[in-house]
């Protein structure tokens, strides 16, 4: 059986989105099972099912929405349970520099806290993915190629 890998997103303009889809794309390439859901629709069970966690969020004042921080402190009734999954975060912000990539790293912490095993990347985004508006090409080979790794890394770990 293969590896559960959950996308999870936030997105008002479709940015997010469209990264989001491109990650699932990257996972599913890598033969893991690829569930995407819209954070307001994403339930704790979600969660405790997968066996890597990837949340998108547009970059809002530099840190990740609200709704994204809603799902994460909701999580807190399941603390100790997400212990060695593997995590990974990426966002979209409206101009370079906007905040994409400390938004990336507050996601990432959190993921931290509950344990969570992560992956940088030496030769690609090295914090996770980051667009600029709509991912163009380039945001989109990135998320693609983060949904792989991190699909890889989780059948390395959980594989059975
Ligand atoms: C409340 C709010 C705060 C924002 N803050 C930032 C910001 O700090 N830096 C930035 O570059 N863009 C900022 N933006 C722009 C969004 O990050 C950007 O449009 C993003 O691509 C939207 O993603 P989405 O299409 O997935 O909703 C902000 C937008 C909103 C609505």
């Amino acid at each position: 059986m293969s590896v559960q890998v959950l996308v999870v997103y936030y997105s008002r303009t479709g940015n997010t989105k469209a990264m989001a889809e491109a990650v699932a794309e990257g996972a599913q390439r890598a033969g893991a099972q690829v569930k995407v859901k819209p954070v307001t629709e994403t339930t704790l069970e979600d969660l405790l099912a997968a066996d890597a966690i990837i949340v998108g969020s547009p970059t809002y004042y530099g840190t990740m929405a609200a709704e994204v921080k809603r799902l994460i402190d909701e999580s807190v009734e399941i603390h100790g349970q997400l212990e060695g999954k593997v995590g990974g975060a990426f966002s979209s912000a409206g101009g370079l520099g906007g905040g994409q990539q400390t938004t990336v790293m507050e996601i990432l912490t959190t993921m931290l806290v509950h344990g969570m095993i992560l992956q940088g990347d030496p030769r690609g985004d090295h914090l996770g993915p980051v667009a600029i508006g709509a991912p163009d090409d380039r945001a989109r080979a990135q998320c693609i190629r983060y949904g792989e790794r991190l699909a890889a890394l989780a059948e390395r770990l959980h594989g059975r």
